[in-house]
């Protein structure tokens, strides 16, 4: 030991004490956005169709206070580093790499949409777990644009940070993904999953009480090594878009389940068939899903979930042996449903038990992947929690 202090436990308190230390100074103010996970819609978001993510309560939180010039300078406990940019770096995607590109993709995003940034020092802390598919990166945009249109008063409601803090990810850090992740982060309520149209932006929030039904959500982290998944993303995403225009249709929204069939009849190649099948019918199981909660019915969506896994897994071709193992051994537990979280190769799988079974079930998991000689999961049980916010 060093003699210096232990590292505070919550996160909140981490974050400032790593910014006193890095800057010597107290900051202006701390901001915390969630991790998310998705309940059920994946892969639909950058065809235009429906999601319903919800925020969770694990945090990251960004001690932050202005600096007199115009550069930037990052601390995070996550690879204890200081990382320092100015204009020129924020202005050229890419310059900035590693996890502080998700800080300067934010400062680029305000910056190109003619914002005036701030210079700012940040200090960042995070409970939100890194590579497990939860949104780590998705917290930490969130939670600095947060700080920085606090801090530089300005004029940006937040109905339209998830597009902004997307364009950081999409066109700064290099990565095509969709507007769910910063719409769950952002726009989240505790209590609530958010019904997202991800074209037209509007949201529903949809009451997921599951304190009250007697339920529980099992989040199990599979622990599956990343197989490809960035390449394996954007293929996905470009067949997507090349059946939407082979099938004369802007977005695969535009293809709805009635219609499916026929779509499918006008397609040559089988793989297309079944990614157009999976988007199709995931957004219809959005639908379905949402109509049940509105009903109240939270146990009935139990085989929407699980439709959604064998869709990924037999149809779009995104679960890994890991994540199969988890739902199956769910289900084999008791769930009423189970599937896997995010954009795929691995993360993390949800299942809805009993809150009375939730511990079973983490325990069948767990000897479920020992049988098969994978590396032991993690597991909590999580409540959708409230989405970006100052603290203090
Ligand atoms: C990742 C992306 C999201 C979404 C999901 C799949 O989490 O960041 O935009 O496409 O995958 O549903």
């Amino acid at each position: 030991m060093t003699g210096a202090a232990a590292a505070p436990r919550d996160v909140a308190a981490r974050a400032t004490a790593g910014f006193r230390q890095r800057y010597g100074a107290e900051p202006a103010g701390r901001w915390a956005a969630p991790g998310r996970v998705n309940l059920i819609g994946e892969h639909t978001d950058y065809n235009d169709g429906f999601v319903l993510p919800f925020a969770l309560p694990l945090r990251t939180v960004v001690a932050a206070a202005v600096r007199p010039d115009t550069c930037w300078t990052v601390w995070s406990e996550l690879a204890d580093d200081v990382v320092e940019f100015g204009p020129k770096e924020a202005d050229e995607p890419g310059r900035v790499t590693g996890w502080a590109a998700y800080v300067a993709g934010v400062v680029w995003a305000l910056r190109a949409t003619g914002h005036a940034v701030p210079g700012a020092r940040f200090a960042i802390a995070s409970d939100v777990p890194v590579g497990s598919g939860l949104s780590s990166s998705a917290a930490i945009e969130s939670a600095v644009l947060a700080a920085l249109v606090e801090l530089g008063g300005l004029d940006l409601p937040a109905a339209r940070w998830p597009r902004l803090a997307q364009r950081a990810e999409n066109e700064y850090v290099g990565a095509p993904t969709g507007i769910m992740d910063q719409s769950a982060v952002i726009r989240g309520r505790a209590g609530h999953a958010l019904f997202l149209d991800c074209r037209t932006e509007e949201v529903e929030q949809i009451p997921f009480d599951l304190d009250s039904a007697g339920l529980a959500m099992l989040v199990i982290d599979s622990r599956a090594p990343h197989r490809h998944a960035d390449g394996e993303y954007a293929s996905r995403r470009k067949s997507c878009e090349e059946a939407a225009r082979s099938l004369g249709v802007p977005a695969l929204r535009d293809v709805r389940v009635t219609g499916l069939d026929a779509a499918l009849g006008r397609l040559s190649n089988d793989e297309t068939r079944r990614r157009v099948r999976h988007v199709v019918t995931e957004d219809q199981r959005v639908l379905d899903t949402v109509a049940l909660l509105r009903a109240g019915r939270v146990r009935d969506i139990g085989p929407l979930l699980t439709g959604s896994h064998a869709s990924m897994r037999d149809d779009f071709e995104i679960t890994v042996p890991e994540v199969d193992t988890a739902v199956e051994a769910a289900l084999a537990a008791g769930a009423y449903g189970a599937r896997m979280t995010g954009g795929g190769f691995g993360g993390c799988v949800l299942a809805l038990v009993d809150a009375s079974s939730a511990d079973a079930v983490a325990a069948a998991v767990t000897a479920a992947y020992a049988d098969r000689g994978f590396a032991a999961p993690g597991t909590l049980t999580v409540l959708p929690a409230t989405g970006a916010t100052r603290l203090d």
